[in-house]
This record gives structure tokens, sequence and C-alpha cells, in this order.
């Protein structure tokens, strides 16, 4: 139970930060990305809420830093610790799965999040070490998951990297 009010709370949390990010980006594919991965946590937060029985209220912190730290370090070096922090859900989440399968769709939205925010920024980074951030290979390989999406982004990434 403990590890399910913990996931919650970061989904609830994560709604809030993605609201607030969401708000304060300056591209309109960015708020657009930002607006539906809020969207998203607000299900999975709700997916969790079935299991506890609990309302949760968002922790402010991260809602507050990121944003500020959009404004003070820019996009291209925020979006991939942003991507780091949905790998990590995911990654936290294959455990959560065997006892509780519903977390299984949870779990592959974070694979694309991790997909997503990466997508917004690495097609224009010169950065190779920006750009080869958490490599979609690298996430097939860990959850064996194979669909068009990923495949199509990992197709150019090797192209533009
Ligand atoms: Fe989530
Ligand atoms: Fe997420």
């Amino acid at each position: 139970m403990k590890t399910l009010l913990k996931a919650q709370q970061g989904e609830v949390d994560a709604v809030f930060m993605y609201e607030r990010l969401a708000k304060k980006v300056k591209a309109d594919k960015d708020r657009a990305a930002f607006t539906r991965l809020a969207a998203d946590e607000a299900r999975h937060a709700e997916v969790f809420r079935k299991y506890t029985n609990k309302d949760l209220k968002p922790k402010k912190t991260k809602g507050i830093f990121v944003p500020l730290m959009y404004k003070l370090i820019g996009r291209e070096k925020l979006y991939p610790v942003i991507a780091k922090g949905e790998y990590d859900a995911a990654k936290k989440y294959k455990h959560v799965v065997k006892h509780f399968p519903e977390v299984e769709s949870v779990m592959n939205d974070e694979i694309h999040h991790v997909d997503a925010v990466k997508g917004l920024i690495y097609h224009q980074s010169t950065n190779p070490a920006v750009a080869g951030y958490l490599s979609i290979q690298g996430i097939q390989r860990l959850y064996h998951t194979k669909t068009r999406r990923t495949t199509h982004h990992c197709r150019r990434s090797q192209t533009q990297v």
C-alpha cells in the first residue's frame, strides 16, 4: 500500500508540474505536449486512487522548481532531466506491475513520455550527449517493447545523432 500511495503522490505531483510547465513554455508544441502529459498523469493518479481509495493533494516543490529551471537552464538542458524522471518512473513501475496488472498501461505511458519529451528537443540538438540521452533502443531492450512509434523515433535518432 505504501508503494501505491507513493506512486499516486508522484502522479498527482506530476499533473501539477506539467500543468505549470505548460503555462510557462514558449513553444506551442511544448505546451501541447505538456498539457497532454498532464492529462495522462491525471489518468495514472486515478489508477492508483482506485487501489488506495485516498485523495491526495499535490506537493508543489517540483511544480515550482521545474518551471524555474526552464527559465534558468533552458529547455535543451531541462527536458533530458524530465525524460530521465519519466524513465525512472517506468523502471519503478516494472516491479509494481507484477502485483498490480492495471499499472502496466501506466508504465507503457511513461515509456512514451520519455519519447515525447525527448522528441521535443533531440532533433534540434547539436550536442550528441543531449541527443543520445536515454536511447529508445535501451528502453526497448529493457521492456522488450517494439511499437511502430518507438521504432520510427529510433530510426530518426540514428540518422540525426
Ligand atoms: Fe505517470
Ligand atoms: Fe509520465
